[in-house]
């Protein structure tokens, strides 16, 4: 749990948190609606006020910093509106919260003279809000990709390093307190999506609901497809994408992807997080590390408190950290994506029937650039054809893909995944 990590860090790490702060941080209170997870802090200081109602900590006086770690948007939404209404800072690391509300939300902070930090939404330890709000605060990004749900890179790695089955693989992530309370969050990139929506903000000023874009998860990614992209020199890993393209458009997007084993991100396994920055003028940017996990995201909500400290100490007034927003921005559709894929198809082991899908293909201006074939072991009379094509535009491949699943070539639906490189 994140709150006991927090808990831990600031009582355990008092010292260094005081020395880097210039005083000492109190915690004063904690609540919890379960009062038996509050044993915990009892043990570790009875000085701190328990509680089981969270709104009572934005009513209390010797409380400057209310850090919300409930999650869930509607309860969350309204500790932080009465925190900021009194005057509290807020931090927290509710990514769901901040990408469907954060805009009101930052505004009642701006209004009350309240910071609201949020380094622990995306990424976990990574400092990536920092750096894209802060050490790249002069530069034009161009893009942001990476590896932002621990959840989804956690399984897919287990599936390909350890032939571990997708369930499993899902329990032992909730069991080391990777995933969300809900993991559906994760494994259908609903998670992704709320960090990509907030990286989106930060990076190009874009206002965005994860509902704007493509949002899609690892359940379908089956252990046939990891190895033929192995075979073919990628792995699969649960990306998010944001760019700025040419045209001004941004593309966004969350889903599996096909990676170049000799991509950096080929190599960010288990819950690792990775985030990839290009900037006009700094280039590339790599950022690696726990994306997922109590202590490093109890870390990056500690670091937040300790700035705000910092602040106020300072009497430094609440600082703005958004680009100014450019409103509703013009998002690529889906459909006009032009990239290379990944398509497995189940299909009848016939005479022609290599040959007619192969030719649908063509007809409709899709290229192949490597295609194989297998007898599907233990069935009788079908067979897997997986192939990568050339860049084609998204809505001809699916145009195309509905047309062949219409036909009696197919015995399931064709499976596409996008490569991204
Ligand atoms: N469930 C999230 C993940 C936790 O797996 O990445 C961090 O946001």
């Amino acid at each position: 749990m994140i709150g006991e990590g927090l808990v831990k860090v600031l009582l355990e790490h008092a010292d260094v948190i005081r020395a880097r702060a210039g005083a000492p941080i109190r915690l004063a209170a904690v609540a919890d609606k379960d009062p038996a997870r509050l044993d915990i802090v009892r043990a570790l200081d009875p000085s701190v006020a328990l509680l089981d109602d969270a709104f009572e900590l934005a009513k209390r006086d010797d409380i400057d910093i209310v850090v919300e770690l409930i999650g869930g948007v509607d309860v969350a939404e309204r500790l932080v509106r009465a925190a900021l209404e009194a005057k509290k800072h807020v931090v927290t690391a509710n990514k769901a919260l901040l990408a469907e509300r954060g805009a009101a939300l930052f505004d009642l902070a701006a209004a009350n003279g309240c910071d609201l930090y949020f380094e622990a939404a995306v990424a976990g330890a990574i400092p990536v809000i920092r750096v894209i709000r802060e050490s790249l605060a002069s530069d034009h990004i161009r893009s942001v990709r990476g590896i932002i749900n621990g959840t989804s890179n956690y399984i897919l790695s287990s599936m390909a390093n350890e032939g571990a089955a997708f369930a499993d693989a899902l329990k032992a992530a909730q069991e080391a307190g990777f995933a969300e309370a809900d993991p559906t969050l994760d494994i259908t990139g609903g998670d992704a999506g709320h960090k990509l929506a907030l990286i989106a903000g930060l990076a190009f000023g874009a206002r965005v609901l994860p509902s704007d874009f493509l949002t899609e998860g690892i359940e379908k990614v089956d252990p046939r497809d990891i190895q033929y992209a192995r075979n073919f020199g990628y792995v699969i890993r649960p990306l998010a994408v944001a760019e700025r393209l040419e045209s001004g458009a941004l593309d966004l997007r969350v889903h599996p992807a096909l990676v170049p084993k000799s991509d950096p991100l080929a190599h960010v396994d288990g819950a690792l997080n990775a985030v990839a920055i290009q900037g006009e003028m700094v280039g590339s940017s790599f950022l690696s590390g726990l994306g997922a996990g109590a202590g490093p995201t109890a870390t990056s909500v500690a670091g937040d408190v300790i700035d705000i400290a910092k602040n106020t100490l300072a009497g430094a007034p609440v600082r703005r950290w958004h680009l100014p927003s450019e409103g509703e921005p013009e998002l690529q559709s889906i459909a006009d994506l032009s990239s290379r894929y990944y398509l497995r198809f189940s299909v009848r082991d016939e005479s022609g029937v290599l040959a007619s899908l192969s030719g649908k293909l063509s007809d409709s201006g899709i290229s192949i650039e490597v295609m194989v074939q297998d007898r599907d072991a233990g069935e009788d009379g079908t067979a897997t054809i997986a192939i990568l094509t050339h860049h084609a535009r998204e809505g001809e491949i699916r145009a195309s893909l509905n047309a062949i699943d219409d036909t009696h070539l197919t015995t399931a639906p064709t499976h596409l995944i996008r490569i991204v490189e």
